[in-house]
């Protein structure tokens, strides 16, 4: 058994149907883990749902349901979500499912008995909405609380708390050791100053039921739950554990959100040190979507609806704009029109005319059969395949994309050049026009399986047109010259159709 690599997603909260920025994260995921098996590794990909907590309580309440019947709803939702992103995950984790609540408590007794926890009583602010309490250092200079708090109420109550204190020393060396431990770099340097700067309190890890009961009984004192995120972030670890016949952790990749870094680049490390279990390689945290420069809303409307964009347009267009347009780190701004342009001018015009007409000139100047091997765009091709590859083991998605198409353009531009229509007409150049038409139907070859981890299904259509039985999901068949003269190719179509608008 070798270890797999392992990478997973956020895990949503199901308080709400899925918008652009969960579309996001999950795609990001998904194109590494499809390019890590494109480049021959067995991978593990985990996705799903947070379950538990106030957000998924109170927004039952508002529906009038229990909370369960409100998760199997939205649960059946967001699964669907998964599929229409055409997600290769191997599991769907949710926080509900007797494998994980199980696991939890098992983790949470262990700790228990090694002295890991205490109880106090607390008395001071609570914000329900952030399920945080706050001290007075997060007091505005006018006195009151940020409103991302929402209503902040006063309360004393007896809690758990899980000694954080005694690991921070520890934490910093191993970040600063750990260069890539959590990227991009200006990440880290986050994490490093909040660290540096400030001196850890104990984590919260109990609401006592009688205030919030949708949540993970704790197993040593049933007056009380599991806090949420110390139930979610367990999922990392539960799901390998019901997968007892695969080598999952520590997780490659655990790819996040700007909002929830302190909780992966901070309290997870110093979960996982207390349980004697070793950290995750990567935290690779991505930035947020805005719409047209003005934060997602529901409240205002002002939100990019995943399905109806992939419903007009097709799944991959959708998760080229976004990969293409946003580099993993910064935020982003989705705009209409910026889709619009991606799409005619890379999609439409770029790839999708290049196939198109590099596989209906072979046809009707060939009748779609290959002609003798010719290498005018190996180097090209080479040079394209060898950057993607590196880049994709960066996790350099957006500037993998950037490679593929100066191969993209630059066939383009030498159809230009080497004008196959003229070439036709004169029959003192049929070798000249075969050599051509070899360059870029296997230039095309070529960018199908460049392009598999983040198009899969227009990848899938090029080899389905140039009549290609195998899957195009190897990066080893990136290599120039495999497709053999005398192949028949099959149907040309458009892969992205022209919309006038
Ligand atoms: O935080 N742009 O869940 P969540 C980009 N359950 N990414 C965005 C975004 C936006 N506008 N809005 C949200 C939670 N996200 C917890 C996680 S993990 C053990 C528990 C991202 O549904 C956000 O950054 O609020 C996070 O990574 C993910 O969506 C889920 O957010
Ligand atoms: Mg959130």
């Amino acid at each position: 058994m070798s270890k797999r690599f392992y990478i997973t997603t956020a895990i949503d909260y199901v308080n709400g149907q899925p918008h652009l920025g969960h579309a996001y994260e999950k795609i990001i995921a998904d194109v590494i883990a499809r390019a890590r098996r494109s480049l021959g590794e067995e991978v593990f990909f985990l996705t799903g749902l947070d379950e538990h907590g106030q957000k998924v309580q109170q927004a039952a309440i508002a529906e009038k349901k229990s909370p369960q019947a409100y998760c199997d709803e939205l649960a059946a939702d967001w699964k669907n979500f998964a599929k229409k992103l055409e997600l290769a995950n191997d599991d769907f984790v949710r926080t509900t499912e007797p494998r994980h609540k199980e696991f939890v408590q098992t983790t949470l007794s262990k700790l228990n008995d090694a002295g890991q926890f205490y109880r106090k009583t607390y008395a001071g602010f609570y914000s329900t909405k952030e399920e945080t309490f706050l001290t007075e250092k997060d007091r505005l200079p006018d006195g009151t609380f940020d409103p991302t708090y929402g209503e902040v109420v006063e309360l004393k109550e007896d809690n758990y708390y899980f000694k954080l204190g005694a690991h921070q020393q520890w934490l910093i060396d191993y970040i600063e050791a750990n260069p890539l431990f959590i990227q991009p770099d200006y990440r880290r340097n986050e994490v490093l100053g909040f660290l540096k700067n400030n001196t850890l309190e104990d984590l919260c890890i109990s609401r006592p039921a009688a205030r919030l009961n949708w949540g993970i009984p704790l197993p040593f004192d049933k007056n009380f739950v599991t806090y949420v995120w110390f139930d979610a972030l367990v999922n990392y670890i539960s799901i390998p554990n019901a997968h007892q016949k695969l080598e999952l952790w520590p997780a490659n990749v655990h790819v996040i959100g700007k909002d929830i870094l302190k909780f992966h680049a901070v309290y997870w490390p110093i979960m996982l040190k207390a349980m004697n279990l070793p950290l995750p390689k990567q935290i690779l945290v991505h930035g947020w979507w805005q719409k047209d420069g003005a934060k997602i809303s529901k409240s205002t409307g002002n939100i990019v609806d995943p399905i109806a964009v992939i419903d007009e347009w097709g799944l991959d267009a959708f998760r080229f704009y976004v990969l293409r347009e946003l580099d993993i780190g910064p935020d982003g701004n989705w705009t209409d029109a910026g889709f619009r342009s991606r799409y005619s001018a890379e999609l439409a015009n770029g790839l999708g005319n290049l196939v198109n007409r590099s596989l209906s000139m072979l046809k009707r100047y060939r009748n779609g059969i290959v002609p003798a091997k010719s290498d005018e765009l190996a180097a090209d091709a080479a040079k394209a395949a060898d950057e993607t590859r590196a880049l994709l083991k960066q996790n350099q998605l957006q500037a993998a994309l950037q490679s593929i198409w100066s191969l993209v353009n630059r066939a383009n531009k030498y159809v230009d050049e080497t004008a196959p229509f003229k070439l036709a007409k004169d029959p003192a150049q049929v070798k000249r026009l075969d050599e051509v038409l070899y360059n870029l139907v296997e230039t095309c070859r070529v960018l199908a399986i460049l392009l598999n981890p983040f198009l899969p299904g227009t990848s899938a259509k090029i080899f389905a047109q140039l009549g290609l039985k195998e899957t195009s999901d190897k990066f080893s068949q990136a290599v120039w010259g495999k497709l053999n003269s005398g192949h028949q190719i099959g149907e040309p179509a458009p892969l992205f159709p022209r919309k006038d608008i």
